[in-house]
This record gives C-alpha cells, structure tokens and sequence, in this order.
C-alpha cells in the first residue's frame, strides 16, 4: 500500500508531485505529505522543505498552495496506515533528527524494532510511530561513518549510503531519499514493492505505479527487486543488489496512461459498474465472433498439448479476485471436469497443500500487485522448482487487468481482463472481467480434453454472447430499484447473503460490498448452511438476501430462504421476476438465463444494493475507510 513519488528536472517539482500522488491515490489516502529541495547556491546544502496533511490529499494541496514548497526535486508519498495512526506525525516524509536527509517508503520494514533499538541505544530520538522512521536515521548514521572515512558530500556518497542502509532492512519495500547536501539528487531503491521511473525531456519522475506518470512521459524503466538507482538532472544511474551497475533499455508504456474522470456519475463505482455491459461486448467480441470455429472456441495463449497436460488446478487471490476465482473452479470442475481448489493467497505461502503433479496454478489479482498473492505465486514456483521431476515443474497463468504489473512481469502467461482502470476502491468492472476470464478457460479446457460435447459448449458460449444485453438492461433498471430498496434499508446493522452452488461466490462477493463501502456488518453464507448457525441470528432486524436462479438448486436455495422468512427476516430475491414473487418481501429481479452464466447478472444488484445504500449514508464509496486499492503489504 502507499504510493510513492519522486522528482527531479527543470520544472518545480511540488505540483508534478501532487499531480502524481493524485494518480495514486487509490493506494492509500489517510493521509500524504512531501520535501522539496531548493538548490541555494554552489556549495551550500539545500534547502529542505517539508509538508504533511492528515486525511486525502487535497489538504496537502491546500497546504502547499498556502505554504509554498520550492525546488526542482522532491518526494511525495500517500499513506495507507500500516505503523502507527494516519496522524500528521506518522505521515511521509520521515527525516533525520537534524531535517538533513528525508526518506518515502512504501512496503513495511520488519525489522524496525530491533533497527529502531539500535540507533535509540546511539542517542536517536524517535518522533513517529512508523517502521519508516528507521530509514532516515540509518542513512544519517552512514553518511556520517562515509564522511568519517574521507567521502565526500556528493551523490556517489547518497547512493552508498543507502547502498549500504538496505542490506540492513527486511521485508518489502520501495523508498526515495533525498538529502540537503545533494540538492540535485535523489536515490530510490525496491525490493518487492513496486517501483517505475519514467523518463521525460530533461527530467525524471520515478514511483509506485504507472499512473502517475500519466501526461509526463511513456519511456520507462521498471526497477526489479534489490535495484537501487541514484537520479540526477545528467540520467540514472542503477544498481542490482551487489552494487553492479545494470544497463537496461527503457520500455514504452503501452495504454498505461489515464487521468481520472467520473463523466456525469456521482461517484467511480457507479460508472464503473454501468460500463459492464460494454465491458461483457468487447469480451464476447474478442472471444465469441460469429462463425466461431468449434475448435478453438476462445482465444487463449496456449497449445492444446498445455490443456492436456493438466490434472489439476489451484487458483490463489485474495478479497473479490477470490470470489471470482471460485465461480471459476465451479466452472472448471462442473463444466470442465477438472479438480480445481482455491486458496486465500495469505494462507497459501505459509500453508500449501503438499506437491501434486501436473498442476496449473492460477493466481487472480486485478491489480497485478497484491504482495500475499505475488509471494503465494513465488514460493510455489520456487518449490516447484527445486523439485527434479518434470510432472512437477511450474505451470503459471495470471489473470489480472494490469499487463505492466508485477504479476506481468512474474509470470510469462498472462490472461488480460480488459476491464479498464477501475478506480473505485470497491472492485466491481474488474470482476466481472475476472468472471469472463473463468469462462474463456473452462470453455477451453472443456473444449480441448473433450469433457463436454460440441452442443454443449456450442450452447455455453451462444449463453454467453446474450450476456452483454442482459447486463445492459439490468443496470439501467436495477439502478432506482436498487436505490429504492437501498433507502428502505440504509440503517440496518446486518445483512445476510444466501447463494449455493455457482452463486454462493456471488452471495460472499455481496456481503464483501456492502461491508467495504457502506460498513454494515454482512455475511454470505452457502444457502444450505443456514441452519448450522447462522440462522440464530435472523430476527424481524436483520434482511437476507437470496439468490435464486432456476437449475439444480433453485428448489433448495427457495425452501432455505422460507426457513429465513419463518424466522422473520426480511426477504429480498434476486431471482427472475415470476419465480419468486411469492417467497420474497422485495425483487431485485434478473432475467431467467442458464445458472451456468447467471453470476455474471446476479452479481450486478449486489453492486447496485451496496453502492446506494453507501450513497445514501453520505459515505466516501470510491475511497472508503481503512481500504486501499492495491494491496502491496503482506
Ligand atoms: C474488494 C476489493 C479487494 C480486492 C483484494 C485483492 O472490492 O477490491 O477485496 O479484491 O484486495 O486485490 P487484487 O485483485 O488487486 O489482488
């Protein structure tokens, strides 16, 4: 989490560092700060200007704009709290004791305590709660012991020190240092975290996330774990782990490139959700044109022998992705006949399931930068690797909406959700396109192993192509229906979600909504599941939601929702318009398709149920408390 910017040219850095750190807000916005450095004349230190603001970035804008913050370098940081509260005190940049060398970081450094011992043993006053803290004081510490040995103050000497400072830090992290003594140089290092320089005319821009380099250049050079490069008005200089120096062409960025704009909705979230139908059309124009050779039914990157070699799957994500990774592994397994398991990625690394042969392994990350499916997806391909056995070798598919991403450039094969940049905090567009990715697998692994016949898949993807339609028709209607029933519960303390089978992600996907952007207490539950626990919790007080979608579980999920309704709850059917009239107190109704398909419609009311109730509360639904949009700390 957190974003991270720096800066270093001919223009004043403040403001392309607040148009950065704008671009990255959605990784972080508890709080945000800056240090610029003007250069004062030859041979005098510069001078060092530092402002932080509590809460989202416009007040360190306020603050700059009243305040000023002069120089032609500069770091620039947005938080997402992870030591110490979002205070003014724990907000980036942290500095030295004496303001001399000021330090962003994103990650979290493990190691801080005993680091923190260490240097509060040598006389070191500590004024923050951060694990960042550390960073300045450490480069202090060796600049002064460099300068002791005859170095002089020079970049050379910056870049040694840090050189030197993250041999001593453990855990994940991406960090910019400045230093008054180097008025026109900043050192940035990675290791794990996410780090880009951008190349512009004269001038170079270096932070967390593509996006930020938005209107400022297309050449880039993306930083690999254990780099560190020092940044000068002359070029860049980079660095491996050993201290080598690296030369790398830089790469162009391709489509990476985005200013954020709501069009005429009042908020991310809800045009996010009302651009999925298009976002289904693409894809099924992409997937499923007409006159479709029954051969190869969806266009993916791999041979038919890759199908074949399979005996099984394992898909690892985290939050949504993880909800669409398992309608993924019912589609896999029900439709595709292969055994599929899905794992919360954090419990993956530190919990695998013994080795099997012959296993895809899958990790879902709209991002592209979760670190606990990142390392889940490393240390299985190091364990697979250190096996001899060819039936063991790593088989690695990433399904993400960002193809410059971490997880792009971990793994070679790479299925593109084409969803967009999704801004809204709350993943909804994403998921969908994380959801048409599952089929376009299933589809070809029942299509190449020959599990399902030719009609059968024929008719899956003719299913499929209504879909966009569907979609259409539903956020146009759903929107006020939604926003009527959302009123009627907008101050309710719990909510339940009942789906089974293909929708019980969906009914999880629900509850996860409306908890993230609206802060109701809510669960999802596998319908069936009701009445081992849960149901104790039902009263006149609490709604639940069903999904109901007609095939071979419609009947149950229907008698486990009157069990709700015996009990008082408040019933609510997301369910087509004629089945379920007489069951539920409320329709959110969804056009009668096959159950196969249906999570790609019944997730839509879920969004729009959330998405209004926040509304109406008065919430921040596209940046909501505690959350962050990518989540780069373990
Ligand atoms: C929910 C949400 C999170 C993410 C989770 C994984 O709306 O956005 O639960 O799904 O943090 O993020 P990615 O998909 O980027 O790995």
């Amino acid at each position: 989490m957190c974003g991270i910017v720096a800066v270093i040219g001919s223009r004043e850095a403040a403001p392309l560092l607040l148009g950065g750190l704008r671009q990255l807000e959605y990784r972080g916005y508890d709080s945000a700060g800056l240090a610029t450095l003007k250069i004062l004349g030859n041979d005098q230190p510069g001078l060092l200007t530092c402002r932080k603001a509590k809460g989202k970035l416009v007040n360190l804008s306020s603050l700059v704009e009243e305040d000023g913050s002069p120089g032609h370098l500069g770091i620039g940081h947005t938080r997402w709290a992870t030591h110490g509260k979002p205070e003014v005190h724990n907000a980036h940049p942290h500095t030295d004791s004496l303001s001399r060398v000021a330090v962003v970081q994103n990650g979290i450094i493990e190691n801080y305590r005993s680091l923190k011992q260490e240097l509060e043993t040598d006389g070191v006053e500590f004024v923050s709660d951060t694990d960042t803290e550390v960073i300045p004081h450490l480069i202090s510490r060796e600049l002064r012991y460099l300068q002791e040995e005859g170095l002089s103050a020079n970049e050379a000497t910056l870049l040694k020190a840090v050189q030197r400072v993250i041999k001593q830090l453990k855990g994940a992290y991406a960090l910019a240092v400045i230093w008054v003594d180097t008025p026109d140089a900043i050192v940035v290092a990675r290791n794990q975290a996410p780090l880009v320089i951008g190349l512009g005319e004269g001038e170079f821009l270096c932070a967390s996330d593509t996006p930020a380099l938005a209107g400022f250049t297309k050449t880039i050079l993306p930083m690999e774990d254990g780099e560190v490069a020092l940044l000068t008005p002359l070029g860049i200089e980079l660095y491996n782990h050993q201290g080598d120096r690296q030369q790398r062409t830089p790469s162009l960025l391709t489509g990476g490139e985005y200013f954020a704009d709501k069009s005429n909705f009042r908020h991310f979230m809800l045009k996010e959700i009302h651009e999925q139908p298009d976002i289904a059309e693409l894809w099924v124009a992409r997937h499923l044109p007409a006159g479709l050779p029954e051969e190869a039914p969806v266009a993916l990157p791999f041979d038919s022998s890759f199908y074949e070699s399979i005996d099984q799957i394992q898909i690892l994500a985290c939050g949504t992705s993880r909800h669409a990774a398992l309608v993924g592994a019912y589609l896999l397994e029900q439709f595709a006949g292969i055994p599929t398991s899905v794992f919360y990625a954090s419990e993956f690394r530190y919990s695998p399931p013994p080795l099997a042969p012959n296993t895809l392994t899958i990790g879902v990350t709209q991002s592209g930068e979760t670190a606990d499916t990142l390392a889940a997806l490393a240390m299985e391909t190091q364990r697979r690797k250190a096996n001899q056995d060819p039936a063991f070798a790593p088989r690695l598919l990433g399904i993400t909406n960002r193809t410059e991403s971490s997880l792009a450039r971990q793994i070679p094969n790479i299925l593109d959700t084409g969803a967009g940049i999704e801004i809204g905090v709350a993943a909804t567009k994403t998921f969908l396109g994380q959801l048409f990715a599952f089929y376009g697998l299933a589809i070809n692994f029942a299509a190449r192993r020959k599990s399902r016949s030719s009609q059968e898949i024929l008719s899956l993807c003719n299913d499929l192509r209504s879909v966009p339609n569907h979609l259409r028709s539903l956020v146009d209607t759903h929107d006020e229906l939604a926003e009527e029933l959302a009123h009627i519960f907008a101050e309710t303390q719990d909510v339940i979600f009942l789906g089974r089978g293909i929708n019980y992600p969906i009914a999880l996907e629900g509850a996860l909504k409306l908890k993230e952007i609206s802060y109701i207490h809510a669960e999802g539950y596998p319908a069936g599941e009701l009445k081992h626990g849960p149901i104790a919790l039902l009263d006149q007080r609490v709604p639940v939601i069903s999904i109901a979608v007609p095939g071979i579980v419609f009947d149950k999920v229907l008698s486990n929702s009157q069990e709700a309704k015996a009990r008082d709850a408040q019933l609510i059917g997301v369910t087509p318009d004629l089945q379920g009239d007489e069951i539920f107190d409320s329709l959110l109704p969804i056009p009668e398709v096959s159950e196969l398909i249906s999570p790609l419609l019944t997730v839509v009311p879920m969004q729009l149920f959330s998405y209004h109730i926040a509304a109406h509360r008065g919430l921040d639904v596209d940046q909501p408390r505690n959350l962050a949009k990518s989540v780069t700390v373990e």
